[in-house]
């Protein structure tokens, strides 16, 4: 007893130490991984989760959604912005078997559909397939759907996005589908079903030689808010449905992409043209693995990820994303995904290390060399001892423990 009781002042004191007594944060103020021990406890757009992947045993506010960028500046072409993409934004950890037999399959993220975009999310990537006389979101192999691997009717979450765009009507969101339907006009059918035509973007609209989009403002107002991109080369002609790699450089998905990316090397993927074809005016990054493991995404949301942009930046002839295609979106062991985003967006609308300091009545590449706010980065354990800050709620703990015990 008396040495646990020792251990735990001892640990009272260090915290105590570390953490700024003056900048203790309370209920609703914790800043950007500040400890926390509950989501109230972070200030608007934190939530608290942990990232013991990175050595890290304290819950933190960490972010959880963009920054609203057409915002900042909404008259710019469709590819001057980067947009959150979730990767099988269907394969939902605690969706229930809508089919007779439980679910055998890999889980890539952890919140609805309709979560995602409101927490900004505006690229989904959705894999379809014939199944049960219908169009599914199904996770599965060689193409065909199975019970054990069928998530739901793609019809669920298409009326989720109509929603969306009905309640947002400036917000834009693009759709990439691994196509397996066959079925005849089995895609027109599904989307015309979920009221989701009046938003298409005409493929013969979409600049196919490597020239600016509209702008957002030119998208909203013929309201051509919805993108889809499907990996079925013939559907372009047959039902109008987008070829992705006709306007979307991609590079290597999974562990392999993530590897090269370490070695400072961005690779396309088979199907898609080389990064630097500049015949496509969008470029989309994978940064996820083979195996997706949600407490393993905090750490490579971060640091490995923010690191990847300028690799992939510099293959792709000097031109940052658009699309940042990613699992368990929201982990990170800080600003995560988020500030990726941020960095891509600063290069994509003003070519400036941060948003802050654009100046959009200058030319692209003046910068507002006086702004404060530090080029976005994954953060570090090493920090500073502002991170090490205790709520009051973490102390009431940590005391009420030491009471305990003694
Ligand atoms: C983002 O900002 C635009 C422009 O002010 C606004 O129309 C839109 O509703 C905002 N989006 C969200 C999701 O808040
Ligand atoms: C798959 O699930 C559906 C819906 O529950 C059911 O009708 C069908 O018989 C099942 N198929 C097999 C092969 O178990
Ligand atoms: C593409 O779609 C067409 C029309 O539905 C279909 O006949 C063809 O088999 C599909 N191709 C692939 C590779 O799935
Ligand atoms: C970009 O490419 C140039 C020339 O190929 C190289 O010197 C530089 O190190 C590269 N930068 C990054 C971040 O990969
Ligand atoms: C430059 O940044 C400073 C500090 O953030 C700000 O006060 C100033 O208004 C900015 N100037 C311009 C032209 O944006």
């Amino acid at each position: 007893m008396r040495c646990l009781k020792a251990l735990f002042l001892a640990t009272l004191l260090v915290l105590g130490l570390m953490g700024d007594t003056h900048a203790l944060c309370s209920h609703g103020n914790c800043k950007l991984r500040q400890v926390c021990l509950r989501t109230a406890d972070c200030s608007a757009g934190l939530f608290c989760s942990t990232c013991v992947a990175d050595g890290d045993m304290l819950s933190r506010c960490h972010r959880y959604r963009t920054a609203n960028t057409t915002e900042i500046n909404g008259n710019l072409p469709f590819n001057r912005y980067a947009w959150l993409t979730t990767h099988n934004s269907f394969a939902i950890v605690g969706e229930p078997s809508h089919t007779s037999e439980p679910r055998v399959t890999f889980y890539n993220q952890e919140d609805s559909v309709t979560a995602q975009l409101n927490n900004g999310v505006r690229g989904l990537m959705l894999d379809m397939y014939d199944f049960l006389d219908d169009v599914w979101l199904c996770h599965s192999l060689k193409g065909v759907c199975y019970n054990f691997t069928a998530f739901v009717p793609a019809l669920d979450t298409l009326k989720q996005i109509e929603t969306f765009l009905s309640a947002n009507p400036t917000e834009i969101v693009s759709i990439f589908i691994e196509d397996y339907v066959k079925s005849p006009m089995g895609l027109t059918k599904v989307f015309a079903a979920a009221g989701l035509k009046k938003y298409w973007f005409p493929v013969s609209v979409m600049p196919k030689n490597g020239q600016d989009w509209p702008t957002i403002r030119e998208m909203i107002n013929n309201d051509y808010r919805l993108l889809v991109f499907s990996s079925n080369r013939t559907k372009e002609a047959t039902e109008g449905i987008a070829y992705n790699w006709r306007y979307v450089n991609e590079n290597q998905y999974g562990s392999a992409g993530m590897k090269a990316a370490g070695r400072g090397e961005c690779p396309s993927r088979a199907e898609s043209a080389a990064m630097s074809t500049k015949s496509r005016s969008l470029l989309l990054l994978n940064f996820f693995p083979d195996n997706p493991l949600q407490p393993e995404a905090c750490k490579y949301n971060s640091a490995p990820l923010q690191a990847m942009l300028p690799v992939c930046y510099n293959a792709s002839g000097n031109r940052w994303a658009n699309y940042l295609a990613i699992d368990f979106y929201k982990r990170s062991d800080g600003g995560g995904t988020f500030n990726a985003l941020d960095s891509l967006n600063a290069g994509l609308l003003c070519g400036c290390p941060n948003i802050d300091s654009c100046k959009f009545n200058l030319p692209y590449g003046i910068c507002n060399a006086s702004s404060s706010t530090p080029v976005p980065q994954a953060y570090r354990k090493s920090e500073g001892k502002a991170n090490m800050n205790l709520s009051f709620g973490t102390y009431a703990l940590i005391s009420l423990i030491f009471l305990l015990i003694s």
